[in-house]
């Protein structure tokens, strides 16, 4: 038996880094997935998420979804409980950011990177939760959110005004809904990844950008998207008892140091 066997998730921006990590290790533990994004294209190469996992044998659905639009994650959550039954699982993870400092970010890209990663988590925190209460209980729980936040979003981020807020709003939107639904069963908690090498070109692989995080770094290496997956995954199972609120730094010691 897989930890996560016959449970229904959707990973957003799976398509993708961590979120594809987290989809595929969900799928190896018995999950029903749904990639939900907005491109089957992985940023750092490869076959798409969903014919990786069927390969592997797991069970799987890509679904065209930008979490900035309500209608699409209303569909989203719609679509996967009606496919499955119900939605167990709803991992927020898909992203978005500028790398500008306060003084070059216009209004727009403000806007953009707030309308994915502050009201993009809103939307699809609230569909999921509504989705949940029509639920029958299980084994303490009618659905388990996992935010993937930041460390991010509780210290500053070189350069990059609007991503560091919109993280903070995730970690804080993860306090709020764990205290707001614990009687109703709905556990919500956070992954907060540190520096991630996910292998995706651009800003990701500035040398300055990566001796910055091996700075920051207390461990002897960068992150994996594997080492988020298995925060996620253990929040996500039923393994995570008593535990709601929580952001979980998979760091490397990060926020310690
Ligand atoms: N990589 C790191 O070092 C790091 C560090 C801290 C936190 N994180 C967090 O981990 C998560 C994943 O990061 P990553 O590095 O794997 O990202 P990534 O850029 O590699 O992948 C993001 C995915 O989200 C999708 N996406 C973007 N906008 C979307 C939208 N509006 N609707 C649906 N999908 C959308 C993209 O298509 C892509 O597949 C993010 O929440 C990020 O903030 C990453």
């Amino acid at each position: 038996m897989g930890r996560l066997e016959g449970k229904s998730a959707i990973v957003t921006g799976a398509a993708s880094g961590i979120g594809r990590a987290i989809a595929r290790r969900f799928a190896a533990e018995g999950a029903k997935v749904m990639i939900a994004d907005i491109t089957h294209t992985p940023k750092e190469g490869g076959i798409p998420t969903e014919e990786l996992i069927a390969e592997e044998g797991g069970t799987v659905l890509w679904w065209p979804c930008d979490i900035s639009k309500p209608d699409d994650v209303d569909r989203m959550v719609t679509r996967a409980a009606a496919e499955w039954g119900r939605l167990d699982i709803i991992v927020n993870n898909a992203t978005a950011w500028t790398s500008t400092r306060l003084t070059e970010t216009s209004p727009e890209q403000w806007r953009e990177v707030m309308g994915v990663n502050a009201d993009g988590y809103f939307f699809c925190c609230k569909r999921a939760v509504q989705q949940m209460l029509t639920q029958p209980v299980v084994n303490e729980a009618r659905g388990r959110i996992v935010n993937i936040t930041s460390q991010h979003g509780m210290v500053a981020v070189p350069n990059d005004v609007a991503y560091g807020v919109g993280k903070a709003a995730t970690v804080y939107i993860t306090r709020q809904i764990a205290a707001d639904y614990a009687r109703d069963y709905i556990i919500c908690n956070a992954v907060a990844p540190g520096r991630i090498i996910t292998g995706k070109p651009g800003i990701a692989q500035d040398p300055k950008s990566l001796e910055y995080g091996r700075s920051r770094t207390p461990f002897p290496r960068l992150g994996k998207p594997e080492d988020v997956a298995n925060a996620a995954l253990f929040l996500a199972s039923d393994e995570c008892t008593f535990i709601s609120g929580e952001n979980l730094m998979v760091d490397g010691g990060w926020m310690a140091s």
